[in-house]
């Protein structure tokens, strides 16, 4: 049987890994909010987050509510991202609540300053941000981000939760597709 993980080059960051970073980020999270007895609002950024958000909040003793938004940024088999647009979101009320922004991978920056902007038109009492990956030599000076799992080097990645092309959400952890599957765009 031929399997996905037949696709993969290389792995970047083991399960392993990824689950002792996220355990440290929700203890990090957690010291963030000490007197938040109401808890918080998540909003995260669908599909690639779907993964990393699961992980983390079974992590995360807080109360919370949680949202969802989806963006798309990358159409088909590209690596190159085409700019964020807003296409649907499932939202509790965000006024006065503090709200958590929750994305899988910062690497222009356009999904997150779409949602922060977003989230901050809506009212809330604080807004913080959490990503699981960050291209550090992609990701603009000036947008903020409160915690970040990991700081990567600027290569198209996929698995736990990023996909490719709609596919490889479900490898368990974050990797590097063989190069001849790229079809289109940058990658490694
Ligand atoms: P940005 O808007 O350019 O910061 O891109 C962020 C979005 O693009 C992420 O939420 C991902 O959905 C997607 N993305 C960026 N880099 C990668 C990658 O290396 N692999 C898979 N998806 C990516
Ligand atoms: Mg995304």
């Amino acid at each position: 049987m031929a399997t996905m993980r037949e696709d993969v080059d290389r792995i970047v960051i083991s399960e392993r890994t990824l689950a002792e970073r996220v355990a440290d980020m929700a203890r990090e999270i957690a010291g963030g909010y000490p007197d938040t007895g109401e808890g918080i609002t998540i909003v995260t950024i669908l599909a690639g987050s779907l993964v990393f958000l699961s992980d983390l909040i079974r992590r995360l003793p807080l109360r919370m509510r949680i949202g969802l938004i989806t963006v798309s940024s990358y159409a088909g088999k590209t690596t190159l991202s085409s700019g964020a647009t807003f296409e649907s979101a499932i939202l509790p009320d965000l006024c006065n609540r503090h709200v958590l922004i929750v994305d899988d991978i910062l690497e222009t920056g356009g999904t997150l300053r779409l949602v922060q902007s977003q989230v901050g038109a809506a009212g809330p009492r604080s807004v913080k941000t959490a990503v699981l990956l960050r291209k550090t030599s992609r990701a603009p000076k000036d947008l903020k981000v409160d915690y970040v799992g990991f700081d990567i080097d600027d290569l198209f990645v996929v698995g736990y939760g990023l996909d490719y092309d709609g596919l490889y959400r479900n490898l368990p952890y974050i990797a590097v597709l063989k190069t001849e599957l790229y079809q289109a765009g940058r990658h490694v």
